[in-house]
């Protein structure tokens, strides 16, 4: 048996959607004439509260349009210190944008946007990521955002969410997920984690907005065709894949429990409340990848100190079961 918990993007289509993809009614989507790509775009947009939205192939695209859209070059983007949009999008932001990323303790956001009355750079935007991947998946709840907004709000600075894992971040934290977004000026969420389906990313905002991230997606070669295919599989995963969500929810606090019993000073496992396990690789045995893979268990590293296992569709019960018998086998 494999189990696979390297990412939630591993997961595969669903039997609906591929019944949904064969059958989708499909158009030039450059020309906007994909009828099956307009509908996963107006369900989108209306779910977040949003005029408009823009079926895309990735999430990072997605991040880097918005970032594009909403920024002026020579400026800074005020992110949390482990960011997706900082440090896994290839430095994406300052080669399409133009723009430096300032990685900030959201404590100190009120003193980093003062900076800019003593010499430091502009701050454009402000981006947030809900669930906060690289922090075991943590929810944002309104508390936490609030302040962010009020104090952008008076700094009169954008807030862009990136809300790849949008819906286990409204599941954890009882909130629905528009309400997670009031008050951003955009956002994006992805349909090909644990959504699972197979491609594409949504993002939402202001018709103005939009029709910007679509000029900009269309000069870096993105204008595709009948995305219709693979939309039909997103709409599926938006009607069938949100409220299983709770069970990656379940089954990855049942492995931070086993995780934390073997090895206590790796993670504090009443951290993970969604679906992503992050662990201190130094407190873990080395080699803990090498050894889990022998038994069919295979994790991820997400930098040098970082071992992180990512609970989605395609995991059942029993491969949970075999994900915690293969830890407790390794000695160390
Ligand atoms: C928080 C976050 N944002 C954005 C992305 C980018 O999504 P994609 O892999 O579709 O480019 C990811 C991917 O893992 C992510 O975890």
């Amino acid at each position: 048996m494999i189990v696979d918990l390297r990412s939630d993007t591993v997961t595969k289509p669903t039997a609906a959607m591929r019944a949904a993809m064969a059958a989708a009614e499909v158009g030039d989507d450059l020309a906007g004439e994909d009828p099956t790509v307009n509908r996963l775009q107006s369900i989108s947009a209306a779910l977040f509260g949003f005029d408009a939205a823009l079926y895309l192939p990735t999430g990072t695209m997605a991040n880097q349009l918005a970032i594009r859209a909403l920024t002026t070059p020579g400026t800074d983007v005020i992110c949390a210190p482990r960011a997706h949009v900082y440090r896994y999008e290839d430095a994406g932001a300052a080669r399409n944008a133009g723009v430096q990323m300032r990685p900030v303790e959201w404590q100190s956001l009120e003193r980093e946007l003062a900076g800019s009355h003593h010499h430091l750079p502009q701050v454009s935007l402000i981006a947030i990521e809900n669930t906060v991947m690289a922090e075991s998946g943590q929810p944002m709840n309104r508390d936490e955002i609030d302040p962010i907004q009020r104090i952008a709000q008076g700094a009169g600075v954008p807030v862009y969410c990136d809300g790849a894992r949008i819906f286990n971040a409204a599941l954890a934290t009882k909130t629905a997920p528009r309400e997670l977004v009031a008050g951003c000026a955009a956002m994006m969420f992805c349909l090909s984690k644990g959504l699972g389906a197979p491609i594409g990313s949504v993002l939402c905002g202001s018709r103005s907005f939009i029709d910007a991230a679509r000029a900009d997606r269309h000069r870096l070669g993105g204008g595709w065709r009948q995305a219709g295919i693979v939309a039909a599989a997103g709409i599926v995963a938006l009607e069938t894949m949100v409220d299983r969500l709770s069970e990656d929810h379940e089954r990855a606090a049942a492995f931070a429990d086993a995780l934390a019993q073997r090895w206590p000073d790796a993670l504090n496992a009443s951290m993970v409340r969604t679906n992503i396990v992050c662990a201190q690789s130094a407190a873990l045995p080395s080699d803990i990848l090498g050894r889990l893979r022998i038994h069919g268990v295979l994790g991820a590293t997400i930098d040098a100190n970082t071992t992180r296992f990512i609970f989605h569709a395609d995991i059942t019960d029993e491969a949970l079961q075999h994900a915690i018998t293969a830890l407790n086998r390794i000695e160390g």
